[in-house]
């Protein structure tokens, strides 16, 4: 393997907004309480986005932290994806303003939108555009603002929800270090169960969309919860076939954050002891593609990934869509 050079990530960051709503916040607003959301879901608190941060703010914090790790200037990022579900805009692509607000001239920007999965697929995008050689360096951010498109009287949704960004610097690495394989999956039959069925094509915004609260998160909670599980454990299942890596060999599982009883269920089903598995819902909540992002840099930051250690990135989200990273660092 001497010699061989590979995407790998080679700097992370994070930012969460300063304001935070605790659960018992949350009591003043819907008919919820502390004791189900803890037990039902994993979450005691969330972060709130100011009035003036948005998707692209959020990011750009993460993605400097990120390049100042690697130290890495601005000027030589040749790429930006930021995968987002609540970009500032429709368009143009929330990267374009992380390009501006970064001064990361020479870079090409654009958004990718796979929901809670949207980090996994933006390395896997990421790590095949370094390893064909057509860029060097690239910015990974995934960024949501979720809590603007939150309906706070809807109990079943409201609670979830958090705001957060998370980014990745990929470069090539030597070998074995880096990414060692990705795995991405979707099934548009699904797309009812969770989704934001107002503002697009299909129901442009108007009077009407508003009225009928169109322009906020709808999920069937019940009927996504049977599937993410089972999702998360065969991508994972998909990713460790293929690099020929063993579950015993991973040193930590880094899920999608979107609740404690799903991040058990993908465990327990991919045969990993919860000892090696991250969780940091219970402080941010469902921040969707940022919640690995940002698991990811606090696992390094916390000393549980040291140089060498193998990571197993997974997530499920609306689409459906799903995928794995399989990451040496
Ligand atoms: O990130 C993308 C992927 N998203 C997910 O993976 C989310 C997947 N879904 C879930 O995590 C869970 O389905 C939820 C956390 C959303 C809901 O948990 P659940 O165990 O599926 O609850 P449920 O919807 O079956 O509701 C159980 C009970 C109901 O009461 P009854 O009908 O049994 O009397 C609900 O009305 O809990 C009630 N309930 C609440 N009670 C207090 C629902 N929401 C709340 C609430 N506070 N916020």
């Amino acid at each position: 393997m001497a010699g061989l050079w590979q995407a790998g990530v080679v700097g992370t960051g994070m930012y969460v907004p300063e304001k935070v709503l605790t659960n018992a916040d949350l009591e003043k607003i819907v008919e919820t309480n502390d004791e189900w959301i803890t037990t039902r879901v994993g979450i005691k608190e969330r972060h709130i986005a100011a009035p003036e941060e948005t998707v692209s703010t959020l990011g750009a914090r993460a993605a400097r932290q990120a390049l100042e790790e690697a130290d890495i200037p601005p000027e030589e990022v040749d790429l930006i994806i930021t995968a987002t579900i609540t970009p500032d805009v429709p368009w143009p692509a929330s990267a374009c303003f992380i390009q501006r607000h970064l001064g990361a001239k020479q870079a090409a920007a654009f958004d990718i939108q796979a929901a809670c999965s949207g980090f996994i697929y933006g390395l896997a995008m990421a790590r095949a555009f370094i390893n064909n050689g057509m860029y060097r360096t690239i910015l990974v951010v995934a960024s949501e603002v979720l809590t603007r498109i939150t309906d706070w009287q809807d109990r079943n949704t409201a609670i979830l929800f958090g705001d957060a960004a998370g980014a990745a610097v990929l470069r090539p690495v030597e070998a074995p270090r880096g990414i060692l394989g990705t795995y991405l999956g979707a099934d548009g039959s699904k797309s009812e169960l969770l989704e934001m069925p107002g503002g697009g094509s299909r129901h442009p915004a108007s009077h009407e969309t508003v009225d009928n609260r169109l322009h906020y998160i709808k999920m069937k909670g019940n009927e996504v919860f049977k599937y993410a599980g089972r999702a998360m454990a065969h991508a994972n299942k998909r990713v460790l076939e293929d690099t020929g890596i063993s579950i015993e060999q991973v040193d930590l599982l880094i899920p999608h954050q979107a609740n404690t009883r799903i991040i058990e269920a993908a465990a327990r089903l991919s045969h990993l002891p919860m000892e090696r598995v991250y969780r940091n819902i219970e402080k941010y909540g469902n921040t969707s593609a940022a919640t690995t992002a940002v698991a990811l840099h606090e696992a390094r930051r916390e000393g549980r990934l040291g140089p060498g250690a193998i990571c197993l990135l997974v997530a499920f989200g609306g689409g459906f869509t799903w995928g794995s990273c399989l990451m040496r660092l």
